[in-house]
């Protein structure tokens, strides 16, 4: 017998405590105004400096984790990481999280991390919930932890990077409930992004081929979502059905034109005597193959146009974070319903049904639902109550010009791999509990310590 309501139990969201402002990039790279902030939809971008890594994103979102909720480590019973954000090629991240969990005698706990671009995380949740409804599972929560810091080398991909972290504990009796039997995938070999050189921190990226596979990634999980829908439920679904969509956000204004997307796969699914009655003016568009729509202005302008209401309903509220911080790889899409979860009260969350696309390049991506229970207010307050900070520390974060910003991405381009390091940043302004890199050994080995609560 499966375990019912399995889903989202709690979640926790971590950013660094720096960014920079992206009209201030955009003078600095002395590209057009408007570029950065109209043309990618985004307006701050936070980064890491030398004293934080995947390891400590991971260490400070899973201990805050633990604190807010007040949950002991023996009642996890499975961790997996999602990164792309690869400092050792055999040691995982989730070993260096068992640093929370041996103290308090707690060893006995599954899984390690995964990886594929920003899609770690959507495959660490996917195999946390297998775990939940596995012959395996002994009646403790999983939990998902995805971190990663985006950086770009010098150029055009530079302004659409980010950083932060993720956790997401999963277990039965949950308020935000994933809906069974609903979930498409779409996998392909691509080389849209990706990272070859393992001693830089910066990916290889195709940046035309990445949306274009981004978008038909979309397409297809879209349509094959609509139709194991119509298998199982027997009824067509649209995007009228959902109250809210969340995307994968490299930035936010591709996820506008993802949105405008769905409505024009839900156009051609029109019968064509329909389009002819309803919408004479847009005959045309019918008969268009998706392929070859990718970057035809003419249709995205059309059903941008079309969807704008739906997508300032559904899907702008999902962007408030991605906005902030830009792309942070494997939490983003995550990120996008912790913006969605802060931005209305718990009345009208209560209900709702949310699709989510999560994207990888390389490529995989997948498609799936979260049903918001009417009949567990009680859990969804607290996941409410425990992201009631998210504001605060977005607004509390130090701006710091390109100027410096540039420098510390050349200080992490030069020191990537060197050892034995001494980082240079000041843990001064980090948020307090944050954890922070003390030192990288001669044997590459990597210690850290949190910041006080009282500094
Ligand atoms: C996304 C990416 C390719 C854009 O780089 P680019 O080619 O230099 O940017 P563009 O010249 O296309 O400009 C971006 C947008 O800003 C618009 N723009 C340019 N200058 C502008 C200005 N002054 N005011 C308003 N908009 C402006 C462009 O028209 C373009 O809009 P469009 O997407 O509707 O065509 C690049 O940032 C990248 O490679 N990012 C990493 C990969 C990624 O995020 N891929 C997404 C899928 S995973």
């Amino acid at each position: 017998m499966w375990p019912k309501n399995v889903g989202i139990i709690a979640l926790e969201l971590y950013f660094p405590s720096q960014y920079v402002e992206q009209s201030s990039l955009e003078r600095f790279d002395g590209v057009s105004p408007g570029k950065y902030t109209i043309g990618l939809g985004q307006s701050r971008m936070g980064f890491c400096n030398d004293r934080e890594d995947v390891n400590s994103l991971c260490l400070t979102v899973t201990h805050r984790l633990l604190e807010h909720y007040n949950l002991h480590p023996k009642e996890i019973g499975h961790l997996e990481v999602g990164t792309e954000t690869i400092l050792d090629k055999s040691k995982s991240v989730k070993s260096i999280l068992m640093q929370l969990f041996e103290p308090a005698g707690v060893t006995d706990v599954e899984g390690v991390d995964t990886s594929n671009a920003c899609y770690g995380g959507t495959a660490a949740l996917f195999n946390a919930i297998s775990w939940v409804e596995s012959s395996a599972w002994d009646g403790r929560l999983a939990l998902v932890v995805a971190a990663d810091n985006a950086v770009y080398a010098k150029g055009s991909a530079r302004p659409t990077g980010g950083a932060g972290a993720i956790a997401i504990l999963i277990g039965p009796d949950a308020p935000l409930v994933f809906d069974r039997g609903l979930r498409t995938s779409y996998m392909r070999h691509a080389y849209d992004f990706y990272k070859p050189d393992l001693r830089s921190e910066y990916p290889v990226v195709d940046g035309k081929l990445s949306i274009q596979c981004y978008l038909s990634a979309l397409d297809h999980c879209y349509q094959n979502y609509c139709h194991k829908y119509h298998t199982k439920i027997g009824l067509q679904v649209t995007l009228n059905d959902f109250d809210a969509v969340i995307f994968h956000s490299p930035y936010c204004k591709l996820v506008q034109k993802s949105f405008a997307r769905l409505a024009f796969m839900d156009f051609l699914r029109l019968r064509r005597e329909e389009v002819a009655d309803k919408l004479p003016a847009l005959v045309k568009l019918h008969s268009l193959c998706p392929e070859e729509t990718y970057f035809d202005r003419h249709v995205e302008k059309t059903f941008m146009e079309r969807s704008l209401r739906d997508f300032e309903e559904k899907t702008k509220p999902s962007l408030f974070i991605a906005n902030l911080v830009g792309n942070m790889y494997t939490p983003s899409v995550y990120s996008g319903l912790v913006s969605l979860l802060i931005s209305k009260g718990p009345e009208e969350l209560a209900g709702m049904r949310v699709a989510v696309f999560s994207y990888g390049s390389g490529l995989a991506s997948s498609m799936y639902s979260i049903s918001i229970r009417k009949d567990a207010q009680e859990g969804l307050m607290r996941i409410l109550q425990g992201l009631s900070g998210v504001r605060g520390e977005l607004e509390g974060r130090r701006c710091v010009e390109p100027e410096e910003y540039t420098r510390i991405l050349e200080l992490r381009e030069k020191n990537c791999h060197t050892v034995p390091y001494q980082p240079e940043g000041s843990i001064d302004g980090m948020f307090p509990g944050s954890y922070y890199l003390v030192g990288v050994d001669d044997m590459h080995r990597r210690t850290y310590q949190r910041v006080p609560f009282d500094q």
